[in-house]
Formats: C-alpha cells, sequence, structure tokens
C-alpha cells in the first residue's frame, strides 16, 4: 500500500480514501463518488475493525461479501481496494491505541463505551497505509465523522475530512449494511426512525426551540412501534456533539436516533440549521 501511494504522490496525484467495513451498498459508493470529485486516484479500504466491536457485539455475524465488494468497485473504477488481514493490523504485541477522550463520552459512546477508541486507531492506522489527501465518511455515522476530524486536527494529520450525506431507500429508510439482519415486519418498523426525525425537522422549522420537546415528540412516536426499543434520542451541535436545553439561532444540530429495531440496533440523523426569527417571518 505505501509504495501504490507513494508512487502516486511522486507523479502529483490527489489520493481520496473511503474507509469502508465491506458489504457495500449504494451509501458506500456515494463516498467513492464524492472522493472522486476531490481526488485523482481513489482507494477504498475493506477491513472489518475487530477493535471498534465489544465482546457483546455482532463482529463475527457482521456481514461480508468480499467478491461482490471487489466487482462493484471495479464496476465504480476505484484505483485500488486495501484488503488488509487482521493479523497484518493488529500483529503479535499489538499494544497502541488512539482516543479522542471527550467527545465520544456521550450519545454513542455511552452505549458503545469502547467503540471510538477502535475506530479512531484503524483510521489512523488506515491513513498510515494508504497516505490520503482526503479522506470521505458519511454523515450516517455523524459521531464518528466529527470523532475523527477532531482526532485529525489534534494529531495534526495532513488530510481533508470530507462528510458526505446519508442515501436512504426510497421509503426513507437510511442504508446500512445491518439492515439485513430485519425481517419483513422490522423492515417496515424501521421506518419510524426516519418519520421520526423528519417530523422533529418539521417542528424545528415551525420555530420549536425547546430540546425536550422535540424529544418527547420523537420518544412518542417510537413507543408506538412494539419492535423499537430506544438507545437514546439526542440533539447536538454539530461539532462539539454539546447537547444544550435550547436550540439557537444560526447553529447547525444532528438530531440523533440510536434504537433497535427487534434485535438490530440502527442509527439514524438528521442535520438542521435553526434559522432566527427574523429569517423565519420572511
Ligand atoms: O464506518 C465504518 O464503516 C467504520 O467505522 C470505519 C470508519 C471503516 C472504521 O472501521
Amino acid at each position: 500500500m505505501h509504495a501504490f501511494s507513494s508512487e502516486k504522490r511522486r507523479e502529483g496525484k490527489k489520493i481520496g480514501l473511503v474507509p469502508t467495513m465491506g458489504f457495500l451498498h449504494e451509501g458506500h459508493l456515494s463516498l467513492v463518488d464524492k472522493a472522486k470529485e476531490f481526488s485523482d486516484v481513489v482507494v477504498v479500504s475493506i477491513f472489518v475493525n475487530p477493535t471498534q466491536f465489544a465482546p457483546n457485539e455482532d463482529f463475527s455475524q457482521y456481514p461480508r461479501d468480499e467478491e461482490r465488494d471487489k466487482k462493484l468497485l471495479s464496476e465504480k473504477g476505484v484505483d485500488a481496494i486495501f484488503f488488509p488481514q487482521a493479523d497484518e493490523i493488529y500483529g503479535p504485541g499489538y499494544q497502541t491505541y488512539v482516543d479522542v477522550t471527550e467527545i465520544t463520552k456521550k450519545q454513542e459512546g455511552e452505549f458503545r463505551p469502547t467503540h471510538f477508541k477502535g475506530v479512531t486507531t484503524i483510521v489512523s492506522i488506515l491513513f498510515n497505509c494508504v497516505m490520503p489527501d482526503f479522506a470521505v465518511f458519511g454523515q450516517k455515522d455523524a459521531q464518528q465523522a466529527s470523532v475523527i476530524k477532531r482526532m485529525v486536527k489534534d494529531l495534526k494529520f495532513n488530510i481533508n475530512i470530507i462528510i458526505a450525506p446519508i442515501v436512504r431507500e426510497a421509503d426513507g429508510l437510511a442504508k446500512s449494511s445491518r439492515n439485513i439482519y430485519l425481517s419483513e415486519k422490522e423492515r417496515k418498523d424501521a421506518l419510524i426512525l426516519s418519520s421520526s426525525l423528519r417530523y422533529a425537522e418539521q417542528m424545528i422549522l415551525a420555530g420549536e426551540r425547546n430540546v425536550n420537546a422535540i424529544i418527547m415528540e420523537m420518544t412518542k412516536q417510537i413507543a408506538k412501534v412494539d419492535t423499537a426499543h430506544i438507545d437514546y434520542v439526542r440533539i447536538v451541535e454539530i461539532d462539539s456533539f454539546h447537547e444544550d436545553k435550547n436550540l439557537a439561532s444560526g447553529k447547525e444540530y444532528y438530531i440523533l436516533i440510536a434504537c433497535k429495531i427487534g434485535n438490530t440496533r440502527l442509527i439514524d440523523n438528521q442535520l438542521v440549521k435553526v434559522i432566527s426569527e427574523k429569517d423565519l417571518a420572511i
């Protein structure tokens, strides 16, 4: 990987990296398109990273289909697939971790306390292997994207982080490799995530600024779905992931949901910009 990237850099080419865990869907392919906008050479990494899964999570069941992934990526015209094996990444005696300490504590961090340390560690390793100029992450994992931006800033990686929008199914469900776990009924029930987000967005656009009122309304709607079990519904400022009591004009927020549908844990979010009362009146 170093030899490939060094040669491309010597040729003056800009390298874009799309880190993935494979089992690719249109969401991942949209990240490839975004990487192509910014770079001359696109590298996609595929690595189901064991350190970001807790022992009780779905590492061993996580869906994998290497042949299909390779076919999709060659049809997309990516320049290289970086496909390391677990023992090449975490060889014998491995003991180095990267930990972003604050914005990892809440939201996903409350439910998956070891997750982000695994993510920032593998992403640092991938950055060092691929040596990209750009790296593209999906807004679907909004907290992950903000954590990585923080890490890049703090550790002075010379890499631009690009966040690409969420890709949804026609009925609104955010694309995710984990959607494959849903039964037919659960697939329908899962629409409560996107519909409650849209409802919350409408409340904010109509002038609601009280975070509790919005969260209570969303919670009420989700509670009507018998297979749904909420981990959290929160509204956070997009860079710090700080939770304010009231939304402030001019600021951007993510409305976040993490919710189990049956046994499948899904996350989704909606970015909203709060416009001022004055602009609302126009
Ligand atoms: O978003 C993902 O698929 C993973 O967390 C990532 C960034 C590839 C790291 O393993």
